[in-house]
């Protein structure tokens, strides 16, 4: 007995050690053809994690999927736990998200989906199927071109609300420009999302006034929740009685606190209730809350409340973090802004403002912000895909089941192939029929039936407040390229700065 307790423990050992051996063997051999595509140098057994740890920790994630994407070409693999395919290619990202989810073979990643419909509940950008087809179809027609031009007007004012409080700081004042813009950006879809007045500091029947610092700040928990999520923490850690859970349920009883009284009233609405009407305004009553309440039934307090806060989300810092960039890099580049103003000038004065009409002929303003997109996608890692079936991608080769497939945005956007000197700030290449034939590839709002909802809304605003700022002002970047350089990139991508200008008024004496 006593002899062979200790022969029993070294054979259990034996045995452990070559099952774990046998296991590591098979994994090799299941992910072996991703072996042939070329990888980053990573350290014995943690493969690449230390290094994506740490650039997740300094906010660089993109850019190292980026330097890597530079060193290792548009379709590599790095290592932490499974394997990753990385592609930077823009016909390799459309082809794996559209061909390779009609085949079946790919799935959006299931851990970015869970960290989507954690972040309050379930979402059309965490769902699929019929649970996402039917949200994305109560909430289309409410993002058209055609429905989307009717806000014109809201637009102009509230890129005019952005030149009025430019025009308040004192002379020669730094000032940062993208708190502005994301200040305007969620004015803007609270407005038509909840019909919340876009002037600061207005009433409105139906619920508290939105305190954008707030609101900011709420949404900004949350959308590190998300990330947590999405790099691995687990759902049950929000219960713990920590500071960052803590932080969480206080962002998300904020939230709602905002938006539930607005909530409850459109699905009221919804119903019939024909005394709850009087006193509404008419903003609430047009509102996307209220349409798309009466439009589908299958939307409840609890649903479309979480459905509120993500188009809160979505809507605000994409489109503000893209100007702020757009209004950066035309400030670093003296011939393009001229041409651009140019193009705004003569279309103000043909068409006598910024009327429909104007906007139609401001293609190279629209062509800034592709371009400004390009080379900062600001979305660069909402989703990803997992391979459920063995697959085979069109310019990778084999890729085995278990496999993440992820891009980097910025390597995409830098792809000599699909953009001819792609180092170079040229919106001409955008233009329709412009100098480089037919129009490049555009993914930076996503592929496939996902695609962003919001982009012609996105575009349509971004248009209208550069338009404004190229009309009526002129501006030089505080801290020059450090402020597009000098990038934080958790969930987007943002400046580090918040992008400091000094601006004048067009024509003051002194100014060029
Ligand atoms: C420059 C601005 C914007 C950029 C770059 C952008 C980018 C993207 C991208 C890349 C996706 C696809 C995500 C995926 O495949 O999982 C997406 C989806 C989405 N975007 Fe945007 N977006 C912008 C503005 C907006 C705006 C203004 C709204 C609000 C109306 C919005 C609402 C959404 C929603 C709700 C989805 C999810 C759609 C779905 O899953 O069917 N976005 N966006």
């Amino acid at each position: 007995m006593v002899i062979l307790l200790p022969g029993l423990g070294l054979l259990a050992l034996l045995g452990g050690t070559a099952l774990l051996a046998w296991r590591a063997w098979r994994r090799r051999q299941h992910f072996a053809p991703l072996r042939r595509l070329p990888s980053p140098p990573g350290l014995p057994l943690l493969g690449h994690l230390p290094a994506v740890l740490a650039a997740v920790r300094r906010k660089r994630f993109f850019q190292l999927l980026h330097d890597w994407s530079q060193a290792y070409g548009p379709a590599y693999v790095y290592w932490a736990g499974r394997p990753v395919l990385v592609l930077s290619r823009p016909a390799l990202i459309e082809s794996a998200i559209v061909q390779g989810m009609r085949s079946g073979c790919l799935i959006r990643s299931p851990a970015m989906r869970r960290a989507w419909n954690d972040m309050r509940g379930p979402i059309l950008i965490g769902e699929e199927g019929a649970e996402w087809q039917w949200r994305r179809r109560s909430w289309n027609p409410g993002f058209t071109a055609a429905s989307t031009a009717a806000h014109l007007p809201l637009l102009e004012q509230a890129s005019a609300q952005v030149l009025e409080r430019i025009a308040q700081a004192p002379a020669g004042q730094a000032i940062a420009l993208d708190p502005l813009f994301v200040e305007m950006a969620m004015r803007v879809i609270a407005t038509l999302m909840l019909g919340i007045p876009l002037q600061a500091g207005a009433e409105s029947p139906e619920g508290p006034r939105l305190d954008v610092a707030r609101a900011y700040q709420a949404m900004g928990v949350l959308g590190r929740r998300f990330f947590r999520m999405a790099t691995g923490e687990s759902p049950w850690m929000k219960y713990l009685p920590t500071r960052t859970s803590l932080a969480y349920w206080a962002a998300r009883r904020q939230l709602e606190d905002l938006l539930a009284p607005r909530v409850a009233l459109a699905l009221r609405l919804r119903e019939g209730n024909a005394g709850e009407e009087a006193g509404l305004s008419p903003l609430f009553r047009q509102s996307l809350l209220v349409r798309i309440a009466a439009r589908e039934p299958r939307y409840d307090q609890d649903s479309l409340l979480a459905e509120t806060i993500e188009f809160l989300i979505a809507g605000t810092d994409t489109t503000a973090h893209t100007l702020s960039f757009a209004a950066g890099t035309l400030a670093l580049h003296p011939d393009v802004l001229a041409r651009v103003r140019q193009e705004v000038d003569q279309a103000w004065e043909r068409h006598g403002g910024l009327t429909p009409a104007c906007i139609g002929a401001l293609d190279l303003v629209r062509g800034v912000i592709r371009e400004t997109l390009r080379l900062f996608s600001v979305a660069s890692g909402s989703t990803a895909l997992q391979v459920v079936k063995p697959t085979h991608l069109e310019g990778v080769g084999r890729v085995p089941v278990g496999t993440t497939v992820t891009w980097s945005m910025q390597g995409a956007g830098r792809d000599p192939e699909a953009y001819p000197r792609p180092l170079e700030f040229l919106p001409e290449r955008w233009l329709p029929g412009g100098p480089e034939g037919p129009a490049p590839p555009m993914i930076d709002f996503g592929s496939g039936p996902h695609r962003c909802i919001g982009e012609h809304l996105a575009m349509l605003e971004a248009t209208v407040m550069l338009a404004q700022l190229l009309r009526h002002t002129t501006w030089e970047l505080v801290n020059g390229p450090a402020s597009l350089e000098n990038q934080r990139q958790n969930l987007l991508i943002y400046p580090a700065d918040g992008m400091p200008v000094r601006v004048r008024r067009r024509g003051e004496a002194g100014w060029s």
